[in-house]
């Protein structure tokens, strides 16, 4: 990165929320006539994620952080993808409810896209908010390496904050020197996964941002690890959350603590407080935080009190629950190591979703759904989590309307993913509008690889 851009992407931090054209924070962006265009790529690159290191990394665009791409709800974009790896990629665009042919997973939605070839994904996000794009083929090793991005969905009518900041939070595999450990340890695999151990925000550790002082600021959170639940709090500030996996909230609600699985995102208000003060993101271990990342104000105009923008609700389908049919799922340890795994080659298997451990796919073998939807009706999935260990359930295509946790009633709130922890119980709903076969598994990239995936169909 030039010095320039380096100092242009600090000043658009600053006027992210008064952007007019969203698609300037890539080169190879373009805003045309016809929506919005990007230019992307998956490629070995190289970063230096633990300072003094350079490491070996895949990196979208070669780029750690991922380019965020930036379009805007009702507006086409075009993302014209070539893969630079030297092997088989897909690339999913995670939370966003749009036609199957564009959702990126090998064999149900596209042929795998081949070392060389371009794919080029074109699609109308229904809905505005927080959302990001990683491949959905060997998982572990490309999400694991560096290919997650953050894809911002602007609201169609503008909503005015001062400020906004995308985080994507990841932890990396690397020793102090920045060297590759293993990604999965399969006795882990087997629990809560294989936690990473070099914590980072867009690809630095504990970073710091500055804020214009009184800013009303826009926080992004993407938890884009293929592991950890990132039990998120705010400390030396009052925040709120305004978002919760890309749709707003109706009324803002404050933060105390907010668990993120993998996949989920969090988006946070919170006004910069006066030049020279501070405040910090922070992951929670029982009653310890951990810094993620710094805010620092710097003097502005801005004055002190403004209110929280309302964010309009997404157009999510309301579930019909009086004839809504209820599936249930159930979520299983298995715990069987094969023989044949020892050596490496067999994935073994761990997890069961409804008595079933998922086998993979190819062309020629596509396993039967694990369940199959009549098209415009609605649905109430019944997740039962008979596991030690927490599951963020995402399903691909469709938005959730959570109805219950654990026996008890919530407020209603829209998700793609269903964070169901130890022992955990939820009801959703959603109306299964969206004709095709769409993945469903658990968003801890290990328990998925070792069983815990599926798909539904909605015909
Ligand atoms: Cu981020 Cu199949 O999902
Ligand atoms: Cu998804
Ligand atoms: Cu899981």
């Amino acid at each position: 990165m030039d010095v320039s851009r380096r100092e242009f992407l600090k000043l658009s931090t600053a006027i992210a929320g008064a952007m007019v054209l969203p698609a300037c924070t890539l080169n190879t962006a373009r805003q045309t006539q016809d929506g919005y265009y990007y230019e992307l790529t998956a490629e070995p690159a190289t970063a230096e994620l633990v300072p003094g290191y350079q490491t070996d990394v895949l990196g979208f665009s070669g780029q750690i952080p991922a380019p965020t791409i930036r379009c805007r709800q009702g507006e086409k974009v075009t993302i014209r993808f070539t893969n630079k790896l030297n092997e088989p990629t897909t690339i999913h665009w995670h939370g966003l409810r749009i036609p199957i042919e564009m959702d990126g997973v090998p064999f149900l939605s596209q042929p795998p896209i081949m070392p060389g070839e371009t794919f080029v994904y074109e699609f109308t996000p229904p809905d505005a908010g927080t959302f990001w794009y990683h491949p959905h083929m060997n998982s572990v090793v490309q999400l694991g390496m560096g290919l997650v991005g953050a894809i911002v969905v602007e609201e169609a009518e503008p909503v005015q904050f001062d400020a906004e900041q995308v985080m994507l939070l990841k932890h990396w595999h690397l020793d102090e020197q920045g060297r590759w450990k293993q990604l999965m340890v399969p006795r882990l695999s087997a629990r809560m996964g294989t936690p990473g151990e070099w914590g980072t925000v867009n690809g630095k550790h504990e970073p710091t941002y500055e804020l214009p002082q009184h800013a009303m600021t826009r926080l992004r959170l993407a938890n884009v690890d293929n592991t950890i639940t990132y039990p998120i709090a705010v400390e030396g500030i009052q925040a709120w959350i305004v978002a919760i996996d890309g749709n707003p909230v109706r009324e803002p609600m404050k933060l105390e603590q907010h668990k993120i699985g993998p996949g989920m995102r969090l988006d946070l208000a919170v006004e910069a407080p006066a030049a020279g003060q501070a405040f910090q993101v922070v992951q929670m271990k029982g009653r310890f935080a951990f810094p993620m990342a710094t805010f620092r104000s710097v003097g502005s105009d801005l004055v002190p009190g403004k209110l929280i923008p309302s964010i309009p609700l997404n157009p999510i389908p309301a579930p019909d629950l009086a004839n809504a049919e209820v599936r249930h799922f159930v979520f299983e340890w298995e715990g069987a190591v094969t023989p044949a795994s020892a050596n490496g080659k067999t994935v073994p298997k761990f997890w069961l979703m409804n008595k079933r451990a998922w086998e993979g796919m190819s062309k020629a073998n596509i396993p039967a759904p694990l369940a199959s939807l009549e098209q415009g009706k609605t649905y109430i999935f019944d997740l039962k989590n008979v596991t030690q260990y927490h599951h963020p359930i995402h399903l691909h295509g469709h938005t959730f309307t959570v109805l219950e946790m654990d026996g008890k009633p919530v407020e209603p709130f829209h998700t793609d993913t269903v964070l169901l922890g130890k022992n955990g119980h939820a009801k959703a709903a959603f109306v299964a509008d969206n004709p095709g076969r769409w993945m469903y598994h658990c968003h801890v990239i290990e328990h998925m690889k070792t069983g815990l995936m599926g798909y539904i169909e909605v015909a």
